[in-house]
């Protein structure tokens, strides 16, 4: 699948461009457990997926860059001393991200001409923005022989999301993106920004993703609104980070806070912890247990930290009734896109049948059903 887009950005770059371009492919990412932990400088437990974006990018001997984003078929011209975040920008914004990140660390780069194209289906919560922030610092990186580590280049696209794109998450999307491991999952440390590689292996079960095909309003200002709640009660228990609190410690100070508040705390410090209890049951091979904790951190977001939306909250309601799946939650920032689910193997078909049709008569829209493969992260494309 991913030779196909390969070759079509190549061929589209050949059409549209001069010379022989550096080809790059940038993966998005599922998340296993762990979910708004990593703002809270907490831990997380992604993996690149093999659906992304290739890029291809070249110099150019003109004054302005040229960007053709192949998909949408829209093109974006813009000199690089001018490149202010634009309204309704979508991945204009992204781009012009990277390159004033690029810039504000006093690195150089000339103008490019660069095609881009992507199968991560958009506002599935699978990060096709960090994706693409990667693809292209990665890309200029290579092109423009930055000597940027992995470490800068994932900071740099992050900081992109929060400049250009006005969220302000966390570290996991572009670091999973970026250093995904094939057939692996990493455990993420987000306050040492240190993995640890976990094969995934389950003999009998698999991970499949169900799309609602929904994005909700105001699902960005929600995300910044719960980092605002959780660095004020952070700062009211002088600590860092949520990663530092306990339950008796948020005990302490539940009366100054209001219960919505205290919960969505309490939401950040249970996650974690199920974190560490989900890495141990990896190990362990355990699968009940992974599955129970799915249900757990899906309670969580729902009723807690309340990301989920009905359509959400809908899928793992039939997940949970259905003996062959274990586990199920919504993934990512919430309020929409998809839920990952630990399913038989040998009842994949009989589950995307029953989810389909449950869905479709409830909501009378279609979801989607994805079958994916944990794959290696951002690299030059052959
Ligand atoms: C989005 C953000 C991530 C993370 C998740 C929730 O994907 O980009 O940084 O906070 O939501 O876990």
């Amino acid at each position: 699948m991913n030779k196909k887009l390969i070759k079509e950005v190549k061929s589209s770059f050949k059409e549209h461009f001069k010379g022989k371009p550096h080809v790059v492919f940038s993966p998005g990412r599922i998340n296993l457990i762990g979910e708004h932990t990593d703002y809270n400088e907490g831990l997380v437990f992604p993996a690149a997926i093999n659906k992304g974006i290739t890029l291809a990018i070249n110099k150019s001997d003109a004054n302005v860059c040229v960007v053709y984003a192949l998909n949408k078929d829209e093109i974006h011209e813009f000199e690089l001393k001018d490149k202010q975040p634009l309204e309704n920008g979508s991945w204009r914004n992204y781009v012009l991200g990277v390159v004033t990140e690029i810039q504000k660390r006093g690195i150089e780069i000339e103008s490019f001409n660069a095609v881009f194209a992507g199968n991560i289906p958009e506002g599935a919560g699978l990060s096709s923005s960090a994706a693409l922030e990667n693809a292209f610092v990665f890309g200029l990186n290579e092109l423009f022989e930055l000597g940027l580590s992995k470490k800068d280049m994932i900071l740099i696209s992050q900081k992109a999301e929060h400049t250009y794109a006005g969220v302000k998450c966390g570290i996991m999307d572009q670091y999973t993106s970026m250093f995904g491991v094939k057939k692996s999952a990493l455990l993420l440390d987000c306050r040492t920004m240190e993995s640890h590689t976990y094969k995934i292996d389950f003999k009998d079960y698999k991970w499949i993703l169900v799309n609602t095909n929904v994005k909700h309003n105001l699902s960005e200002s929600a995300y910044n609104d719960r980092r605002a709640v959780c660095e004020d009660v952070s700062s009211r228990l002088r600590i860092n980070a949520l990663r530092d609190a306990t339950e008796e410690k948020l005990e302490t100070i539940k009366a100054a806070i209001t219960d919505e508040d205290y919960q969505k705390a309490l939401y950040v410090i249970e996650e974690n912890q199920r974190v560490k209890a989900f890495s141990k049951a990896i190990e362990e091979d355990d699968t009940e247990t992974l599955g129970k904790l799915l249900y757990q951190s899906h309670e969580g977001l729902s009723k807690h930290y309340k990301v989920s939306c009905p359509e959400l909250d809908f899928l793992v309601d039939i997940a949970k009734k259905n003996p062959n799946i274990l586990g199920a939650r919504m993934m990512g920032g919430g309020f929409g896109g998809c839920t990952i689910n630990l399913v038989k193997k040998s009842k994949v078909a009989a589950f995307k049948e029953e989810v389909s049709d449950k869905f479709l008569l409830k909501f009378n829209n279609a979801c989607s059903v994805y079958h994916i493969k944990l794959s290696a992260g951002t690299r030059v494309a052959k």
